[in-house]
């Protein structure tokens, strides 16, 4: 068997170039050039930054770096009303972790909208991974008011176990479906669990109680990089083909127009244009409408 060992810091310094993109450096100079302001921040529903903050340019610079998928957020007098209202996944997590003194990790945190709301659990430790340099230019502007010390490396899920540390608990929230090896990504997962972590996950699912996974043509509710969508009982088998001893259903959910929707932080379309018009139980493509599983896997017998 070949063992592959990466280097993380030689890819961690290789996207520092990234960042010299010819779209991504201008929006690296405008957050740059924002002034050290002393603000507050309320991190409820909406992340909100409050006080001096330098109101005459934020509007400006975030609208530069749309489209903001992930939020509410609130800067000085600019409320960045994001393509998806996330409050509601987080709200419905809320009840089932506890982070204080913690190792978190959190895989595919967009602009890090979780992140921020995690903080108020004082974590010791609190580190996002996504390999997307305009996520992270986001995360970076909010940060810029809010100053916390969460760790965000643009790096993906295929990286964690190779990580020089290992977390007590892996969030990994509407990733599985984006991965054409769904099972591999579970284990890279496992392995960036401490002995005793758990990971909580999300992704989409079809009803059923057979053993099976819709695989899109070529899109699913217009998205392209869909590739598998199981039922609970395949998305189990998966997990513990990939190790975890434990599987538990925490909640399920539909996606409505009051979640996702077009606002005007986002270009295109969103999910009303993704359901057929004739029948909302149904995708465009004519498959069953997104709807959400929510799991704890647990990693090793307590
Ligand atoms: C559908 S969004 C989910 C965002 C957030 N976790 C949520 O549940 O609302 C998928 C995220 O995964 C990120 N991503 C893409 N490739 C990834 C990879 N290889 N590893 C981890 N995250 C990745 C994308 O940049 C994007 O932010």
């Amino acid at each position: 068997m070949t063992v592959i060992k990466m280097d993380i810091e030689k890819i961690k310094e290789d996207r520092k170039k990234w960042m010299t993109w010819k779209n991504i450096a201008p929006l690296r100079e405008a957050v740059d050039s924002l002034k050290e302001k002393e603000c507050s921040t309320k991190l409820g529903d909406v992340v909100e930054v409050f006080g001096d903050c330098d109101d005459s340019k934020i509007y400006d610079v975030a609208k530069m770096l749309m489209p903001w998928r992930k939020g509410p957020f609130k800067i000085g007098k600019t409320y960045i009303d994001s393509e998806w209202k996330s409050n509601i996944k987080y709200n419905l997590l809320r009840p089932h972790f506890h982070l204080k003194n913690k190792r978190v990790a959190d895989i595919g945190c967009n602009n890090g909208y979780y992140m921020f709301r995690m903080l108020e659990d004082e974590p010791k430790l609190l580190v996002g991974f996504d390999p997307s340099p305009l996520y992270k230019t986001q995360f970076d502007f909010v940060n810029h008011f809010i100053k916390s010390d969460i760790v965000y490396e643009l790096l993906g899920v295929e990286h964690l176990a190779f990580y020089d540390e290992k977390f007590d608990i892996i969030f990994c929230l509407g990733v599985l479906y984006h991965r054409s090896d769904p099972v591999a990504m579970l284990k890279s997962l496992y392995k960036g669990l401490d002995k005793k972590g758990e990971v909580i996950l999300d992704t989409f699912y079809i009803d059923g109680d057979e053993e099976i996974a819709l695989c899109p043509q070529s899109s699913y509710s217009k998205i392209p990089n869909i590739y598998f969508v199981p039922t609970i009982k395949a998305l189990k088998n998966w997990c513990l083909r990939a190790g975890f001893c434990g599987f538990e259903v925490l909640e399920t959910s539909v996606t409505d127009a009051g979640e996702q929707r077009k606002t005007e932080w986002i270009e295109g379309h969103s999910l009303e244009d993704f359901l057929d018009p004739q029948d909302k139980t149904k995708t465009v493509e004519g498959y069953p409408a997104p709807q959400r599983v929510y799991v704890r896997l647990i990693k090793d017998k307590k």
